[in-house]
C-alpha cells in the first residue's frame, strides 16, 4: 500500500497557509506517495479542492485524514497551535508521523504531550542550516516572506513615500530605512526597501553579513561595540550578555534617530529577542516614523512593542506583527510545501518509509519517537528551567 500523506486544514486562528499545495502533489506522486487532503484545506491560501483533485489527491473529512494517513503534513502542529491543536491530539495514533512547525524549543509541554501520544514528530524549525537541508529550510523561506511583508507594512504606515521623486511639484526625498538584524528576513527586507527606492542601511552583530548586506544594496553600519565573535553555529547569532546589548543600544541611538523606518529582525535561536531599541530611542525619532518589529514573535527588539498590536508612541508607530507569512498565504504555502516535499523525499525512499536516525537532518529535527522525547536539545531544556522565548503559537 502506498504511503499516504494527510493534509489537514490549519486550525490556528488566522492561519491561512496549507502544508501541501496542488503543485507539491505532483512531486509527491513521483515519490510514490498518495495525498489525502481535508476538504477546504487549501481554500484560504487560494488553492480550491478542485485543484487538488486534478493533481490526483483524494479529499476527505478531518477525521478520515487523521485516520488513514501514515504521515500528517501541517503548518502548525500542537506546540505552534496550543489551543485548537489540542482537538487533534485524540485523532493522532501511535506510530503516526507528524511534520510541521511546533516550536519545540519553547513549547516543551506540548512536545511531551505528543511524545505520550506515541507519534513521531518532526519539527521544521529544527532542520539544521546545512547545505544539504537548504531545500527543507522552512524557517528561512517563511522569514523571506516576513521580511518582504514587513517593508510593505512600513510603507503603508509611513506618511511619506519611499522613492525619491523629481516632479514639477518639487523633489521628494527618499525615505531612510534601517534594518536591524540582517539574517534571512533582514536581507529580504533590505532588498524590498531598495526596490521601493528607499535609502537603506543595516546592522548585524555577525560581521560576516557585511558583504551580503552590501550585495543587496544597503550600507552596512559599523558600530564600535566590541564583544568578540557573535556568530554561533549554523549562521545564527550567539546570545550576548546584557552589557553588550547596552553598548549596542548606546551606539545605535544616533543611527535610529535619523531613520524614517526601522525594521527589527534581530533574533537568537531559542531565546527571547534582545531589546535593542528603547522607548527613549523611539521618542528621538521624528513624528510619523515607523518601527516594524518582526521579532515580536519572540517578544520584540523594541521596548514598546506589543506582540500582535500597533502602538503609537509620541507620533511614532510601532508595529509588532505576528504570523506575517500567513498574510501572503499563496506564495508562503508554495514555499512551505516545497520544503515539506523535500523533507518527505528524505524519509520516503522508493515508496517505503525510512526514518534513518543516523542522518543529521532527521536526527536533529526529530522531537519524539516511540513515546520518548529523543531530541538532545529538547531533553537538555527539559532538564533545565525552561527559557522564556516569547508567546506560544507565533510560529513563522
Ligand atoms: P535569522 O537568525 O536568519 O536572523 C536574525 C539575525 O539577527 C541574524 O543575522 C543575527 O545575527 C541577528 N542578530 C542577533 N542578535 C543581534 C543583535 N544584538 N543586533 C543585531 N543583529 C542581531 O532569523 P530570520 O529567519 O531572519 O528571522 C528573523 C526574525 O523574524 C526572528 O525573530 C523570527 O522569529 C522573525 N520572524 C517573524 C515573523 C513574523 O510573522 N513576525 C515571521 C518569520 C520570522
Amino acid at each position: 500500500m502506498a504511503i499516504t500523506v494527510g493534509v489537514p486544514t490549519e486550525t490556528y486562528p488566522g492561519e491561512r497557509r496549507v502544508a501541501v499545495t496542488p503543485k507539491a502533489c505532483d512531486v509527491l506522486k513521483k515519490l510514490g506517495i498518495a495525498v489525502l487532503v481535508e476538504r477546504g484545506a487549501g481554500e484560504s491560501a487560494g488553492f480550491p479542492d478542485s485543484q487538488f483533485e486534478t493533481r490526483g489527491a483524494q479529499l476527505a473529512s478531518r477525521e478520515a485524514v487523521f485516520k488513514e494517513s501514515h504521515i500528517l503534513a501541517m503548518v502548525r502542529t500542537l506546540g505552534a497551535n496550543p489551543k485548537a491543536g489540542l482537538d487533534d491530539l485524540g485523532l493522532l495514533r501511535p506510530g503516526q508521523i507528524l511534520i510541521g512547525f511546533g516550536e519545540p524549543l519553547t513549547a516543551l509541554t506540548e512536545a511531551q504531550e505528543l511524545a505520550e501520544r506515541g507519534v513521531t514528530c518532526l519539527a521544521m524549525e529544527l532542520v539544521p542550516r546545512i547545505t544539504r537541508a537548504q531545500s527543507m529550510d522552512a524557517l528561512s523561506s517563511m522569514a523571506t516572506v516576513a521580511g518582504y511583508r514587513a517593508v510593505l507594512l512600513a510603507a503603508t504606515h509611513l506618511p511619506k513615500m519611499f522613492p525619491m521623486l523629481m516632479t514639477a511639484a518639487g523633489t521628494i526625498t527618499p525615505a531612510k530605512v534601517f534594518i536591524l538584524g540582517a539574517g534571512v528576513a533582514g536581507l529580504q527586507a533590505i532588498a524590498t526597501a531598495k526596490r521601493l527606492g528607499a535609502v537603506v542601511s543595516a546592522y548585524d552583530v555577525r560581521a560576516a553579513v557585511k558583504e551580503q548586506v552590501e550585495s543587496v544594496g544597503a550600507k552596512f553600519v559599523v558600530l564600535d561595540v566590541g564583544g568578540g565573535n557573535a556568530e554561533g553555529s549554523g549562521g545564527y547569532a550567539k546570545a550576548m550578555d546584557e552589557e553588550f546589548y547596552r553598548r549596542q543600544r548606546e551606539a545605535m541611538t544616533n543611527v535610529i534617530r535619523e531613520q524614517d523606518v526601522v525594521i527589527a529582525t534581530a533574533a537568537v535561536p531559542g531565546r527571547r529577542a534582545p531589546i535593542l531599541v528603547t522607548g527613549a530611542m523611539v521618542e528621538a525619532m521624528a513624528p510619523g516614523s515607523v518601527v516594524v518589529d518582526i521579532a515580536a514573535e519572540r517578544g520584540g527588539n523594541c521596548e514598546l512593542t506589543r506582540p500582535g498590536e500597533t502602538v503609537v508612541h509620541q507620533g511614532v508607530t510601532v508595529l509588532g506583527p505576528l504570523n506575517l507569512p500567513s498574510s501572503i498565504p499563496y506564495d508562503a504555502s508554495l514555499m512551505y510545501s516545497s520544503n515539506v516535499a523535500s523533507f518527505l523525499k528524505l524519509i520516503v525512499k522508493d515508496g517505503v518509509l525510512t526514518l534513518n536516525r543516523e542522518d543529521e537532518i532527521i536526527r536533529e529535527s526529530m522531537v519524539c519517537h516511540e513515546g520518548q522525547i529523543v531530541n538532545a536539545r529538547i531533553n537538555e531544556l527539559l532538564n533545565q528551567t525552561p527559557q522564556l522565548a516569547g508567546p506560544k503559537g507565533t510560529t513563522a
